[in-house]
């Protein structure tokens, strides 16, 4: 059998770094070799630093591992990056520029013009953007990234209709789980029996990421998609998964039958053999009452995204309602399978030899 890729978790001790050891400890493909996170953790085990938060045991080889600091030297070239916006904005680039694939789930560079923000079921294809980084052809090293946690599970919904019917304007309202926030996140005393209407920079995100998630990648860029879009963003008392309300405007009409055949057919990575792509990657679920996210978070291991309660709306032509896992298909999961779908195009693993992206390395 084929020797497994040793990969790194950058920010491991957080709850989507959490969510990354969770999610590779059976992965096929990836070995987690390395694990670092900030001054506070390194040199500790990784069982002394990280408070685990997830409901199934941490794995007992990691839990001894040692976590290392937050610095390229000795680290795996295939990086998953789990770190807040302000510090993956210093530190992402230093791995890339070191010949490391970083694959990253923070807002810091997603709308960079030279790094691909990427669903694999969505716009596989933006991910040729990487060949315009810098480093890429310094070092062989580059910056892949996933959308906001409330984004991807509207762009997935969305995508099967903007392909059939076009779209021209959406309106979506989210509520969003406290893990969202990270550990130890929103106060207890500010969520518990109330809703928080803000997050801070979540409806811009969601914005801006969606129109270019769903843009055409132009040979050296990303042209978004010029469809209107407006989000409001809530934090609700939910421990994982964001439920979203979303109305849509076509731009040609479709029956309720066309819609669900849509989300139906919508299979674009069957055949590919990733092992964390969903089967169904949009599924409807038919109850009046659903989805929900006790019920329905888990669907597909976390990455499949429910929709339901289709409707005309009196506004705009359709309404429906989303639910997706947050730190599975929106953090954790969608960076995995990113890695997977670089892999299955043979750019996984920089392209430079060793000795050559270090001679890179010492020349810059
Ligand atoms: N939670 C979600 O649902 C979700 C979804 C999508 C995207 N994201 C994004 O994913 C990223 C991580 O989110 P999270 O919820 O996992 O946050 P978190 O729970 O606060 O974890 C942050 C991680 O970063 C590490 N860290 C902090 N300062 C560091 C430094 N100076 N150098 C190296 N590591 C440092 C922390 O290590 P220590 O334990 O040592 O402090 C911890 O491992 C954020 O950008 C977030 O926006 C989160």
């Amino acid at each position: 059998m084929p020797s497994k890729t040793p990969v790194g978790i950058l920010g491991a001790t957080g709850m989507v770094g959490q969510r990354f050891i969770q999610l590779l400890e059976s992965h096929p493909w990836f070995e987690v070799a390395w694990l670092a996170a900030s001054d506070r953790s390194s040199g500790k085990s990784y069982g002394e630093a990280a408070k685990w938060r997830l409901d199934s045991p941490l794995p007992q080889r990691i839990d001894r591992m040692t976590v290392s600091p937050a610095e390229p030297e000795g680290a795996p070239k295939v990086i998953f990056a789990a770190l807040d916006a302000a510090i993956a904005r210093e530190m992402e680039p230093r791995f890339a520029q070191a010949g490391c694939a970083v694959i990253s789930n923070s807002s810091a560079f997603r709308m960079a013009a030279d790094v691909p923000l990427v669903i694999p079921e969505v716009n596989g294809d933006h991910l040729r953007l990487i060949e315009e980084q810098a480093s890429r052809r310094h070092s062989g090293g580059y910056m892949v990234t996933n959308p906001n946690c409330s984004a991807i599970g509207l762009v997935l919904a969305l995508k099967p209709l903007e392909e059939r019917f076009g779209l021209e304007k959406i309106f979506v309202t989210t509520m969003q789980a406290v893990s969202g926030a990270g550990y130890p996140g929103v106060p207890s005393m500010d969520i518990l029996g109330n809703v928080v209407p803000y997050i801070g920079s979540e409806e811009e995100k969601m914005e801006a990421e969606t129109l270019k998630l769903l843009g055409r990648f132009e040979g050296h860029a990303v042209a978004p998609l010029g469809a209107r879009i407006s989000a409001s963003c809530n934090r609700v008392p939910v421990e994982d998964g964001h439920t979203e309300i979303v109305s849509i405007q076509l731009a040609r009409p479709a029956t309720r039958e066309q819609i669900l055949e849509a989300w139906a057919e919508f299979r674009p990575l069957a055949g590919k053999n990733l092992p964390s792509a969903p089967g169904q990657p949009v599924e409807f679920a038919p109850q009046d009452d659903r989805p929900q996210p006790r019920l329905d978070r888990n669907r597909g291991r976390g990455m499949t995204v429910t929709v339901g309660r289709l409707r005309p709306c009196a506004l705009l032509d359709w309404k429906f309602t989303l639910l997706s896992h947050n730190t599975i298909r929106g953090a954790a999961g969608a960076a995995i399978l990113n890695a997977e779908m670089l892999a299955s195009q043979g750019r996984l693993v920089p392209a430079l030899p060793e000795a050559e992206a270090m001679s890179a390395a010492t020349r810059a």
